[in-house]
């Protein structure tokens, strides 16, 4: 199964955002994570919709947009025509999961699933099948730049290992404290998408060598 990197814009130079985009973009990023929050269901506020648009225009990777909004069932069409690839919503956050999922899911986006590290993935049993990914949160969400929490290895493990038993091709997601000295570990406990923010958009005149240290050690 193939690795891949999103790198998180939460930690780039907002002053300059497309060119630090357009800098990982050209250095081999596939993926740019996009961290919207509403100051509600974490402690932060950072960006919506309208960002997005913005930097959309002529780039090419894929608009992975992890939301961390209460019920964001009510964005999931703002951030489409935005020009979103992906939408990942947190379980905490939906009342209403399944409807959420189904919602993103129609409107043509990939779909994921967000767990906060005190969330079990067994919570995740009944609609596994029907997301393409699950974003296991390293840390607690709200910020970049904080620790990796070591016990969520243990959950990307035990997650690889029921989507295996259960025949399923899932993409499973870290985010959070990710860098070039833990990648590996976290590849090897079954994680094959990896969000990390501070790791590839500092200092900002490394962009294009950070990414391209990631990629060199992700599977291929
Ligand atoms: C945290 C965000 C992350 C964040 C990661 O709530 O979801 O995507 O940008 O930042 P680093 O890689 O610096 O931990
Ligand atoms: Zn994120």
């Amino acid at each position: 199964m193939k690795s891949y990197l999103s790198p998180s814009i939460l930690s780039a130079d907002f002053g300059n955002l497309r060119n630090s985009i357009m800098a990982a973009e050209e250095a081999g990023a596939e993926y740019i994570h996009f961290d919207m929050m509403d100051g509600t269901f974490v402690p932060n506020i950072s960006f919506g919709a309208p960002i997005v648009k913005a930097v959309r225009k002529d780039l090419k990777a894929f608009f992975d947009v992890h939301m961390m909004v209460q019920e964001p069932i009510r964005y999931i069409d703002d951030v489409a025509a935005a020009g979103a690839d992906g939408i990942t919503v947190h379980q905490e956050a939906c009342l209403h999961l399944d409807r959420t999922i189904a919602k993103i899911k129609e409107t043509g986006l990939k779909a994921g699933v967000a767990l906060n590290p005190a969330t079990p993935v067994e919570t995740l049993s009944c609609i596994l099948p029907m997301v393409d990914l699950v974003l296991i949160m390293t840390v607690n969400p709200g910020f970049g730049g904080q620790k990796f929490i070591p016990y969520t290895l243990d959950k990307v493990r035990d997650l690889r290992r029921i989507a295996t038993e259960r025949g399923l091709d899932l993409t499973i997601g870290v985010d959070g404290g990710v860098t070039l000295a833990n990648i590996k570990e976290i590849e090897t406990a079954g994680a094959n998408f990896f969000i990390a923010g501070s790791a590839v958009f500092n200092p900002v005149d490394k962009i294009a060598e950070n990414v391209k240290a990631f990629n060199a050690l992700l599977k291929g």
